[in-house]
């Protein structure tokens, strides 16, 4: 299967990423911040009434933060790493929400030194600990959801708690002096059965009903998540039908009076809006009858293409070279075995592919930079350009 760059890029985008990276040595990302604006416009435009907070560790880059500041958005964070790096382009502590369920004690101090309010939490530890290390902040708990099955990169099991134990928290968050703010959950990254988030929000209606009724807690926030979808190869939904699909569960269960609505997307905001380039490195065959060929590249599961694991993500994979297709093995350059991208699912690539050959990796955006190693094998971590 060939691939077709206008399906993942306007022309005008490609041609102008493409013209910068001809100027630069493989390999390296390439990120245009026009494409991050107009996915950040979309996502504004489908969620009128909700407050966008982009998940830093998606795309950790500066100047990603810095128009996303410029442009109004708040931030997931998830380590006094990334909160110290998004303070540094300006942004408030009171746009700041500390995303991660598992975190020190010292690490909650130090957020609430540079003023944040807001903490996620999913256990009654991780709880004490914010009522200790930042007294009188609003709390929000995440639930677990269903929805692992039809995520490509599910986030299920190790984030979250059961409803009972989410209403636990919640009133043992007001016994602390915190405020119950409200509930979170993420239906898994790359998220392609857009249900799931009914039944998210069905478990929070529960929820508020039953603090409410109960306990007399008003909770006043939904955090959606993120999970929203990146164009890859497998296809999705566009942006517009989760939106409606979404805000039509949201009336359903909460009328027209909405709770305050948070969305943290990572992967929709960036992913598009990135290349990989790589240069193929060596092209061989197993015996001399060998069927499938392997191409070796210059980028691998750790130089940022780590979701290939499992071949979760399927990036598309473009080449200028033209000709015959035939099914290969795409492997990285380090001496480990497990960094091989794709096996089973076939790519197709030209038979005349050789070695100095640039493979383009569209939709890469997200999640490459973040995960690439520091030093594995002495490659150094994947560049990356912003343009
Ligand atoms: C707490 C939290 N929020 C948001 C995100 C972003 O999710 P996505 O990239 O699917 O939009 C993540 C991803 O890991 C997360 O852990």
């Amino acid at each position: 299967m060939s691939i077709r760059v206008e399906d993942y890029f306007a022309p005008a985008t490609f041609s102008k990423i493409k013209k910068f990276a001809d100027r630069q040595e493989t390999p390296f990302v390439v990120v245009d911040l026009d494409t991050i604006s107009r996915a950040y416009d979309d996502l504004a435009e489908n969620f009128p009434f909700a407050k966008i907070y982009f998940a830093v560790k998606a795309n950790p880059a500066i100047e990603i933060t810095e128009l996303l500041h410029k442009k109004g958005s708040s931030f997931d964070i998830a380590s006094i790493y990334e909160l110290d790096k998004v303070l540094s382009c300006g942004v408030q502590p009171e746009q700041i929400s500390y995303g991660n369920t598992i975190k020190k004690a010292r690490d909650v101090r130090y957020f609430y030194e540079k003023g944040v309010r807001m903490f996620a939490t999913d256990s009654a530890q991780d709880l004490r600990n914010i009522a200790k290390a930042a007294p009188g902040s609003k709390i929000y708990v995440r639930i677990l959801t269903e929805g692992s099955g039809s995520a490509d990169w599910p986030l299920s099991r190790k984030f979250g708690c059961q409803t009972d134990m989410a209403m636990d928290l919640l009133v043992l968050a007001r016994e602390l002096g915190l405020v119950p703010y409200g509930v979170s959950f993420h239906v898994g990254s790359q998220q392609r059965e857009i249900g799931v988030w009914d039944a998210a929000i069905g478990k929070v209606k529960n929820i508020f009903q039953r603090l409410r009724d109960d306990h007399d807690i008003q909770l006043k926030m939904i955090n959606l998540g993120g999970g929203f979808p990146a164009n890859y190869l497998t296809k999705t939904n566009p942006l517009k039908t989760y939106a409606e699909e979404i805000i039509r569960f949201l009336h359903d269960d909460f009328g027209d009076e909405l709770p305050e609505i948070i969305l943290e997307p990572g992967r929709s905001l960036v992913a598009n809006a990135g290349v990989v380039v790589s240069e193929v490195v060596l092209v061989s065959r197993k015996s001399r009858m060998a069927i499938e060929r392997w191409v070796f590249t210059d980028v691998g599961k750790f130089s940022g293409l780590i979701e290939t694991m499992d071949e979760a993500i399927k990036f598309p994979i473009w080449t200028e070279k033209q000709g015959e297709l035939e099914n290969v093995i795409i492997a990285g350059p380090t001496c480990d075995s497990a960094d091989i991208m794709y096996e089973d699912y076939k790519y197709g690539l030209p038979l005349n592919l050789a070695s100095g050959d640039r493979l383009y990796w569209l939709s890469t955006g997200a999640y490459t930079t973040s995960y690439s190693a520091v030093e594995f094998n002495g490659f150094p971590p994947l560049k990356s350009f912003c343009i």
